[in-house]
């Protein structure tokens, strides 16, 4: 458990790097190629883990690593971005806890419930709900087990 909370927190280390590089882009020096295949390692454990190549996210990924502005990012790349980038993050859990090449894990097949929950909410109630709204962050491999008042208020199985 210890070296793959580490090895995670190693990976969100080099994301969250990037990710701050992204939001200055003008203002970040770009990426050394040797920056760039240190991050590529962590990058291909997510890529198999998901069952992808990098172009899945990287728009300019065929031009490979040296030459390709790897800040250049698909839909599915800005998906990951803003929302399953953080939600990994913050509930200490790699991609693979929910996604197993193209299926989900029995745990992503909840979490896509619980996000079609959160959508219909929003339309009935105005209200946007995040997951922390019910889910309390915890101890990796506990992560979703513990419950805010509002979840269990909700009335929400
Ligand atoms: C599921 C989506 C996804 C896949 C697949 C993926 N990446 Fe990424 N990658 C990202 C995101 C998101 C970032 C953060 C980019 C940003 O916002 O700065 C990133 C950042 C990077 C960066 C740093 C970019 C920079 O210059 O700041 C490199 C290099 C990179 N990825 C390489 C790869 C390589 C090589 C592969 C294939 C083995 C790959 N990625 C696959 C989503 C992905
Ligand atoms: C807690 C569960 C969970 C984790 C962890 C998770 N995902 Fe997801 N992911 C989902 C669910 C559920 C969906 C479907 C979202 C929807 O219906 O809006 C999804 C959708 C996506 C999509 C969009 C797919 C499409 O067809 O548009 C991408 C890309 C993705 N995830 C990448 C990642 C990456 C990369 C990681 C790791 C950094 C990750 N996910 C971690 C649950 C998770
Ligand atoms: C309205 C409340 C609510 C929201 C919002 C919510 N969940 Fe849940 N979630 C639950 C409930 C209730 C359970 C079921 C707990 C049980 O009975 O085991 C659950 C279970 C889960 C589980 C299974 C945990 C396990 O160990 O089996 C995962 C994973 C999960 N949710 C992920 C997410 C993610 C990711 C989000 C945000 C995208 C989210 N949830 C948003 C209420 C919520």
């Amino acid at each position: 458990m210890k070296s793959r909370a580490y090895l995670l927190a190693s990976v969100l280390l080099l994301v969250t790097a990037a990710l701050a590089s992204h939001k200055n882009k003008k203002l970040a020096e770009p990426k050394t190629f040797a920056e760039k295949e240190e991050i590529a390692v962590e990058m291909k454990k997510i890529a198999r883990q998901l069952d992808v190549r990098c172009e899945y996210c990287h728009s300019d990924a065929e031009r490979g690593l040296k030459e390709g502005d790897y800040t250049l990012l698909t839909r599915e790349g800005e998906y990951s971005h803003e929302t399953m980038f953080p939600i990994s993050e913050k509930y200490k859990v790699e991609c693979s806890y929910c996604h197993s090449g193209n299926d989900f894990t029995a745990a992503g097949e909840r979490s896509h419930r619980d996000m079609k929950f959160m959508r219909k909410y929003k339309r009935e109630k105005r209200k946007t709900l995040t997951c922390g709204s019910c889910h309390v962050p915890g101890e990796a491999g506990a992560e979703f087990q513990k419950f805010t008042a509002f979840a269990k208020r909700s009335g929400y199985r």
